[in-house]
């Protein structure tokens, strides 16, 4: 029995129980260099789960295929019960699905609440002062909203301060809040962090989990968070799945994984 139905819209309700995602089976391969060898995934609603393994273990490259840059060799993505493997990155993003990148990427040139913003320009509204002067009262009204809706997610990400500065002009941890805050605001059912805490430190580390927690428990968002500061995701995860050379070694409670042989053996050492 398959839990998939034809693609249409991922808003309705899922079963109950039902994962809201899934990556089935994921086959990448770069040239001789297989990335991921039949790599699952599951993500119950509300869930977070770290993914961990060593470099090279092909994480990126799994979100990658999740979130539709890349189209996997064979396997299929399933978010909230409709089968998305064939939809862009695009569509995916507007049905519910938002990530952060590995390598820091905000838009340097734009403030910090224009990067914000911009997350949200396709529900309407954009063109700033001018047009909401000539604009019709809808898309003065979407503008409204958005502007506010980017206001409380700055809050929630303590970039408020800094909504005027540009947003490449920033040092590291703040800039990592601006990609939050746009990964966010749209209120996504599933998002994915890679690496988001690579650069910060000690305490930006301790704000940014407490943000990516308080935005789980307030707005019942799924997160998968890949991360190599194992400390970090054993503390913040319900569920842990460690990749080697591609392959899912280990799924389980942050104990489990920190107890298996095979893990410790490819991986903590
Ligand atoms: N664009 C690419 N072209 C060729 N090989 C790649 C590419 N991206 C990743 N790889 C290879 O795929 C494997 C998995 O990489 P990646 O997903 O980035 O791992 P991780 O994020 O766990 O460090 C590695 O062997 C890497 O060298
Ligand atoms: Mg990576």
């Amino acid at each position: 029995m398959s839990t998939t139905s034809p693609a249409g819209t991922a808003d309705a309700a899922p079963p109950r129980g039902a994962p809201i995602l899934q990556a089935r089976g994921i086959n990448v391969r770069f040239g001789g260099v297989a990335a991921l060898t039949d790599a699952d995934i599951q993500v119950a609603p509300g869930e977070i789960v770290g993914l961990i393994g060593p470099n090279g273990a092909g994480k990126t490259t799994l979100f990658d295929v999740v979130s539709g840059i890349r189209t996997p060799t064979s396997g299929s993505i399933v978010l909230n019960g409709v089968d998305i493997t064939s939809r862009s990155a695009t569509w995916r993003s507007r049905n519910g699905m938002r990530r952060t990148f590995q390598r820091q990427q905000t838009f340097g040139w734009l403030s910090v609440e224009e990067n914000v913003l911009t997350a949200l320009e396709w529900h309407g509204g954009g063109g700033g002062l001018l047009a909401d002067l000539v604009a019709a009262p809808s898309r003065r009204r979407r503008e409204q909203e958005r502007r506010l809706r980017s206001r409380e997610v700055m809050e929630t990400c303590g970039i408020t301060d800094v909504k005027d500065e540009p947003a490449g002009k920033l040092p590291i941890g703040r800039a990592r809040m601006v990609e939050l805050a746009r990964a966010i605001v749209d209120r996504p059912k599933v998002l994915l962090l890679d690496e988001p805490t690579s650069g910060l430190e000690e305490t930006e580390t301790h704000n940014l989990g407490e943000t990516v927690r308080r935005v789980r428990d307030d707005e019942g968002c799924s997160v998968v968070l890949v991360e190599h500061d194992v400390a970090f995701v054993m503390a913040m995860c319900d569920r842990i799945v460690v990749l080697n050379l591609g392959q899912v070694i280990a799924t389980g409670s942050p104990d489990e994984v920190r107890s298996n042989p095979a893990v410790r053996a490819a991986y903590l050492g």
